[in-house]
Parts: structure tokens; sequence; C-alpha cells
């Protein structure tokens, strides 16, 4: 018990014990399906700190239990401590998902719950190893992350949401001498929705690309790229803007001078020697010089985003490809049952 203490906080082992019990809420009735009743022999592969195992040994008993295998020694220190505490019978054991070392053809039922997210290229391999596991008749239960469940369209995460912002970004290049704010109000209101659409679908993906105990970390790193993002942002758009303005004042005798004291609001001052017409058009010109580079960086980091993003990867395509190829794999009579579920349930 000491060990785990040390490995998993009492904070992380309530948060997986606080997951397992909505899984149990949401699946009950497919985990018995399944073959979760007194007297089964139940394999948790990937089991973590055992929160879903005790539960399954719990369904087993009388006389059943659980195999629970993971390649973390202090995440089974902790299952092996909770099924003590509860009384639970589960046999905990280190081993791979493709490689557990346990009993071939001698389960009712295998379980293997956010495991293949984690193991991107051995989905199949983990999928044959498992249906090698089960009797005859026996089911493997596979249930993970899709990690597009929070997109819009079910492509890549904040893909669309990006466009938008650098869309309406662009929309905003349209200033010219006599531009009244009005003319922002268009590219304002497309940034504004892309920007509401975009902060869930990026926490959503963070969450999603790591294991529950580092949400926090997760969530921390994208507070902090989008504080960095306002920094940086104000720092070079305004030197974009500036020197957009430089080159429409290039007539004046310093035009670096110039252009600087027109950015921090010299405008009345400057009309003494430059007309003011000059001086709103090379003020239109540097903003609209800023937008249109804000907005290219957009549509780039919206393509980036499409192409390296792991929506070909994801866990939800990962239990497709397994679910297509069990047919050719497992043993006449095994049934698998597929509960994948949104990113935000993880
Ligand atoms: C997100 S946790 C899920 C734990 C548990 N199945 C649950 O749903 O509460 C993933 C667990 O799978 C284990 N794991 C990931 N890949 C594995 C592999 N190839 N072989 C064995 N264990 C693996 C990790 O060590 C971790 O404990």
């Amino acid at each position: 018990m000491s060990d785990y203490v040390l490995a998993l906080s009492d904070q992380e082992i309530e948060r997986y014990q606080s997951m397992a019990q909505g899984a149990e809420a949401r699946e009950r009735a497919l985990w018995v399906a399944a073959g979760a009743v007194p007297g089964a022999r139940i394999a948790d592969v990937g089991s973590g700190p055992g929160a879903i195992s005790v539960r399954l040994a719990a369904m087993a008993a009388p006389g059943g239990a659980v195999w629970a295998v993971d390649r973390d020694a202090d995440g089974l220190a902790v299952a092996s401590a909770l099924a003590d505490r509860s009384g639970m019978l589960v046999h905990t054991s280190m081993g791979f998902a493709d490689a557990t070392e346990l009993p071939a053809g001698t389960f009712d039922l295998v379980m293997l719950r956010h495991v293949l997210a984690h193991n991107g290229g051995r989905e199949q391999a983990i999928v044959d190893h498992l249906a090698t596991l089960v009797r005859p008749g026996g089911v493997v239960y596979l249930a993970d992350v899709d990690m597009d469940a929070t997109d819009l369209g079910g492509s890549s995460p904040a893909y669309e949401e990006m466009m938008l912002i650098a869309c309406g970004t662009l929309g905003q290049a349209v200033l010219a001498t006599g531009s009244s704010w009005p003319v922002l109000i268009a590219g304002l209101v497309v940034t504004g929705f892309g920007a509401g659409l975009a902060n869930p679908s990026v926490a959503g993906a963070a969450l999603a690309a790591v294991p529950p105990v580092n949400a926090g970390m997760a969530s921390g790193a994208v507070n902090t790229f989008r504080q960095l993002g306002y920094a940086f942002g104000v720092a070079v758009f305004g030197t974009v803007a500036t020197t957009g303005m430089a080159h429409s004042l290039s007539a004046a005798p310093d035009p670096r001078a110039a252009a600087h004291a027109l950015a921090v609001g010299g405008a009345d001052a400057l009309s003494r020697f430059i007309p003011s017409h000059e001086l709103h058009a090379a003020f239109a010109n540097g903003l609209d010089a800023a937008y249109v580079v804000a907005g290219g960086l957009g549509l780039l980091a919206a393509v980036l985003v499409f192409v390296l993003s792991p929506r070909g990867h994801g866990a939800a395509q990962a239990s497709e490809r397994a679910k297509a190829q069990f047919g050719h794999t497992a043993g006449a009579g095994t049934l698998i049952i597929e509960e994948v579920l949104p990113a935000n349930t993880h």
C-alpha cells in the first residue's frame, strides 16, 4: 500500500475511481452481456490502478476472478491494494497487452480499456493476442476514446475553427483611407466565432492526447501557449504594422521614426509635417499588412493541424481497424463489443 501512495497520488487514484464509476453506470448492462457474471474468469488488460478490475471482480463473485495485467508496476500495486481493501479476487501480473502471458483460451471475457490509443501501430498485434486468451464463445471488449468526438464534421480537432479565425482575420484587411470601424465588424464576428469554437476543441484535443493522470499538465500547456501567443502576437504584428506604415510613408524624411510615432498615437504632431490623408493611408496600410500576415499564419496553422493531427491514427480508427480485422483472427463464436467513447469521458 505504501508503495503505491508514493507512485500514484490519492487524487489520481480517486480520478480513476470516479471514471470507473461513470463507466460502470454507462456500460454495466454491456459488461453483463459480455460475460461479467458470477463465476466468470475475466482478464483486464492494461488495468492501470485496477479501478475497473475491482468492479469486474465484484460482478464475477462468487466463484469468479479478475486477472489484471499492466506493464506498469506502480499501477498494479494500487490495483492489488484496492482489491485487498475491497475483498475482491484480483490477480495482478506484469505484462504487455500483446504478450500478457495469461493462459490461452481460458477467459470468458477479456477487457481492454483506454489502451489502444497509447499503442499506435500495435493495435492489430494486441487484438490478435487478446483473441487467443478467450475461450470459444468468449468476448473481447474494447473501449477507447474517440479522438474526433469534439470535432466539427469529423475532421482534425480545431481545424475548421482555425480556418474561421484565419478567414475572419483576413476579412479585416479591408481598411482604406476613409474607412471607419464598421468595416471591421464582419471579420471580427467570424474571428469571434472561430475563437469561441476553438477553445473547447483545443482543450479537448490536448486532454485526449494524454493519459488521465496528465490532464492537469495538458490543460496547463494549452493555457501557457495561449498566453505566449498573446505576448508574441502583440510584438510580432505590432512590428509588421509599423513596417507597413513606414513603407507607406517612404516619402517622409525618416519613415521609420514617423511610422513609430504614428503607431503610438502621434498622428496630430505628425500632421504638421505630413498631410493627414497620407497618415490615414499609412495607418490603414500598416493594419492591413498585420491582418494579412496574421490571417496567412492562421491558414498555415490550420493546414498544419489538419496534416499533423492524429486524426488518422486515433483510437477510434484503431478500434475500427481492430474490429474490421478481428474476424480474421478470432476463433469462431468469439464476439467483440466495441464502445467508442467521446474524448471528454476518458
Ligand atoms: C489510461 S490507463 C487505463 C487504465 C484502465 N484500463 C482504466 O480504464 O481505468 C492505460 C493503462 O494501460 C497501460 N498500458 C498501455 N499500453 C500498454 C501495453 N502495451 N501493455 C500493457 N499495458 C499497457 C498503461 O500502463 C496504463 O496503466
